[in-house]
């Protein structure tokens, strides 16, 4: 059985992202996780505090995991890039560059744990997962890749802060997603005690 320490990235410098961070965000949670979550990099809380969503978007990655009756100490969760991208003092986007030079991280992270369902959220851990360019199309939908579990793409929870209307879709989402896992006989808590944000217009 693996280690979290084994998992630990300590000192990366494969892209210049290095010279900036406080901290390398690895990933957190069960080590035996049949479900993995990944977005995108962390951001100034993260990095502070060495863990993937905090703040807003955390909130609302909360709400998804409860509403699908998971939880962070079932699950696993890390990010396509491991330390905070920089604009100035603000956050920005992963660079394509970024993205390669921390894919071989995600990917010893999911033959490490090896889950059977990897749910992506947001078009860059998409594309870095899958090496496709239609997230557009795929997203609430089970797309097979060749990293070995299967890949449920989502919207990223920051995408919900502000627009409302696709916290419906994310609804619609997240019922396939609990259906496909209960069909794969994964465990999760019954429906009385999740809460539930997205489904309310
Ligand atoms: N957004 C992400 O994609 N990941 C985090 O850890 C925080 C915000």
């Amino acid at each position: 059985m693996y280690e979290l320490a084994s998992l630990e990235v300590k000192d990366c410098q494969r892209c210049d992202l290095w010279k900036t961070r406080t901290q390398i965000v690895n990933g957190s949670g069960n080590l035996r996780a049949a479900v993995m979550f990944t977005g995108e990099a962390p951001g100034k809380m993260e990095d502070l505090r060495g863990i993937g969503f905090q703040g807003q978007a955390g909130k609302l990655f909360d709400a998804i995991l409860s509403h699908l009756g998971l939880t962070r100490q079932t699950i696993w969760l890390n990010n396509a890039v491991r330390c905070r991208p920089l604009a100035g003092r603000k956050n920005r986007p992963p660079r394509t560059e970024e993205v390669t030079a921390c894919r071989p991280w995600l990917i010893q992270d999911t033959e490490n744990i090896g889950p059977r369902v990897m749910v992506t959220m947001g078009r860059i851990a998409y594309e870095s997962v899958s090496g496709r360019d239609d997230f557009q199309a795929k997203r609430g939908t089970i797309v097979q890749s060749s990293v070995g579990p299967t890949l449920f793409p989502l919207f990223h929870p920051a995408y919900l802060i502000y627009r409302r209307s696709a916290r419906l879709v994310m609804c619609h989402d997240l019922q396939k997603l609990g259906h496909y896992l209960d069909e794969m006989g994964i465990e999760r808590e019954k429906h009385a005690d999740r809460e539930n944000i997205f489904c309310v217009p």
